[in-house]
């Protein structure tokens, strides 16, 4: 049986309590100095992952750094051997595949440098955060009747290594596609290659808030430690697909506008009777795009290295994607802020919007 592991870390101060119960009381700081000192360990094993053709077996492993020490808290080349340091945890539990989640795969260059590090195959699981996030994105679209050929769409994190292949995929069946992020000359060099791939113009812009103010569909997918979308930009009847983690979109957002659709990007039902063995916050059975990612490679046996660097491959999107279905991995229903999303709820957010649009008129 192939065996996979797959690194985590505490997005928020919060989340230490999650395994550390007795630290519940604690103030955010004194998690963050426990936390950093301690060394990467085993947090649970993942037993019933199966589909029609294989069955693995897995490990969540810990690379304890909140998302502030990972993007500058402690120096780089600290946080860098630390991943190294869990990814050599993987290896002694017995993993040929490891996945690098949340902020371990943006911290320095997106998985290449813990890959020569490490004897087993490592992804960012970045193909197919792409894959659903496109998915779920045309799903909501569809379910507010807006026309995703014809909307006006914004990928907030344009030029990183989720955020590209998302906008060059768009580039093939949007029509009005605006490329946001703060490096201007990076986005241009995004836009370049959407024009020299599909022939279409992508609008580039580093003003977040004025840009959403005019999307119909929003993929937010930055690594900014801060929330980007400012909830009185939107437009009404707008579905934000929020990819990021941390994410990019606070809940402030849906308590303050009931005209809008916000889903999480990335959800994934997962095949067999599986038991993570630890509640990272989702319903039983279903995970992260990338996790699920770590999870397709290791059934398929393919155990190298796949998706990692800023510069994913569409052919790897698309693989991916082929081998996601012939396992059984599907995407699952709409969740917003840790809570499912019913057709009915859409239907009021609809309602509400269309309301909102006639008041404004
Ligand atoms: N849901 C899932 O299953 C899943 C899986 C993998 C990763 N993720 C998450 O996806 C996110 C992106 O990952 P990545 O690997 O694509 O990161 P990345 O390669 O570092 O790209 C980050 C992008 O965000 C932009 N950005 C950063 N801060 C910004 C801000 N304040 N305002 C506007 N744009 C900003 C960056 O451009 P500038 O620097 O020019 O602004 C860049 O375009 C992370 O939060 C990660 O944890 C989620």
């Amino acid at each position: 049986m192939n065996k996979f592991a797959f690194i985590m870390h505490p997005i928020v101060a919060d989340d230490v309590a999650r395994k550390f119960s007795f630290t519940r009381s604690w103030s955010d700081t004194a998690k963050e100095r426990l936390v950093k000192y301690l060394p990467p360990f085993k947090i649970s094993h993942i037993t019933g992952v199966k589909s029609e053709h294989a069955e693995i077996e897995g490990y969540f492993v810990a690379c304890p750094l909140t998302s502030g020490q990972l993007l500058g808290g402690v120096p780089a080349e600290e946080a860098l051997k630390k991943i190294i340091r869990a990814g050599k945890v993987a290896e002694r539990l017995g993993a040929q595949i490891v996945g690098l989640g949340a902020l371990t795969s943006v911290v320095g260059d997106a998985g290449l440098t813990v890959a020569e590090e490490l004897k087993i195959g490592v992804t960012t699981g970045n193909s197919f955060t792409v894959a659903t996030a496109l998915m779920a994105s045309r799903l909501a679209a569809q379910k507010m009747g807006v026309d995703m050929d014809r909307a006006k769409v914004a990928v907030v994190g344009a030029s990183g290594s989720i955020g590209q292949v998302c906008s060059r995929l768009l580039a093939r069946e949007v029509e009005q596609l605006v490329l946001v992020a703060r490096n201007l000359e990076r986005l241009h060099k995004v836009a370049e290659r959407i024009r020299e791939e599909s022939g279409r113009a992508a609008q580039i812009s580093d003003d977040v808030t004025k840009a959403l103010s005019e999307a119909d569909i929003v993929i937010a997918v930055t690594s900014s430690l801060d929330f980007v979308v400012d909830p009185l930009s939107l437009k009404p009847g707008a579905v934000v697909c929020d990819v990021a983690r941390p994410r990019d979109v606070s809940e402030e957002v849906a308590r303050l506008r009931d005209d809008i659709l916000i889903v999480d990007g990335g959800v994934v039902d997962v095949p067999g009777d599986v038991n993570f063995n630890f509640n990272f916050g989702f319903p039983p059975k279903t995970s992260y795009a990338c996790m699920a990612e770590t999870m397709i490679l290791a059934l398929e046996g393919k155990l190298g290295d796949y998706s990692l660097g800023r510069d994913i491959r569409l052919e790897q999107v698309e693989e991916i994607t082929r081998l996601a279905e012939k396992h059984g991995f599907k995407l699952s229903g709409f969740r917003s802020f840790e809570r499912a999303v019913s057709d009915e709820h859409i239907a009021a957010i609809r309602s509400r919007a269309r309301q909102v649009a006639a008041s404004r008129a």
